[in-house]
């Protein structure tokens, strides 16, 4: 625990990243995940966060890892990814259960295990956030798991359609995946309008990444 204190480097995201941790836990308990592999999930996905936008991009092409055109333009979300080799080189996670949930915490993904979902979930809906729907959407997450992603997904479309910013193709892919009704999103462009955690303001709907 003291090593990741220290790896974050920052003790608001430390402490971000025990609530995170706690909050995946309870919701692996509640819904008959494994709630330690939650937890260890939580612990490691924002490992890289801090890290520059220059040095996410070139720990990723030292590593050999692909950058995609929404990655190149919005290099923060790169920490996602490289959380996962973080975790698996300096910590021995080789669970890929686990490594895919610190993945896939930024932008979500078409295929979410429940995992998955519940990291995305926690990250994005812990108690430090700061968003007037926060608490109704984690009393859904206690209680159907797709049913608030799909939610939290609606709300962060919609936060982005007011501002016109750019969409990761890996959010729209999850928002189709999983069925999220055209009606919740407000106005003009599906294609145009989804999830981006690039350059959220602190009052984004769900998180900044
Ligand atoms: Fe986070
Ligand atoms: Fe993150």
């Amino acid at each position: 625990m003291r090593r990741v204190r220290r790896d974050l480097g920052q003790d608001h995201r430390y402490a971000h990243t025990l609530r995170v941790a706690r909050f995946a836990e309870r919701l692996a308990f509640k819904h008959g995940e494994n709630p330690h592999r939650a937890r260890l999930a939580g612990l490691f996905h924002d490992l890289a966060r801090l890290w520059s936008a220059e040095r996410l991009v070139e720990e990723c092409r030292r590593r050999g890892m692909e950058i995609d055109d929404f990655e190149r333009v919005n290099p923060i979300v790169l920490h996602a990814r490289l959380g996962a080799e973080l975790a698996r080189e300096c910590y021995g996670v080789e669970d890929e259960a686990v490594l895919s949930a610190i993945r896939k915490h930024t932008v979500a993904a078409a295929d979410m295990s429940r995992l998955d979902i519940i990291v995305y979930l926690a990250d994005g809906l812990e108690p430090g956030r700061r968003f007037p729907e926060r608490a109704h959407y984690a009393r859904v997450a206690e209680r159907d798991l797709e049913q608030a992603l799909r939610e939290l997904l609606s709300s962060t479309i919609r936060y982005l359609d007011s501002r016109g910013l750019e969409t990761a193709p890996q959010t729209r892919a999850a928002a189709e995946a999983f069925a999220l009704p055209l009606a919740s999103v407000s106005g003009r462009r599906l294609e145009s309008t989804l999830l981006t955690t690039a350059r959220r303001s602190p009052d984004a709907p769900s998180h900044d990444p």
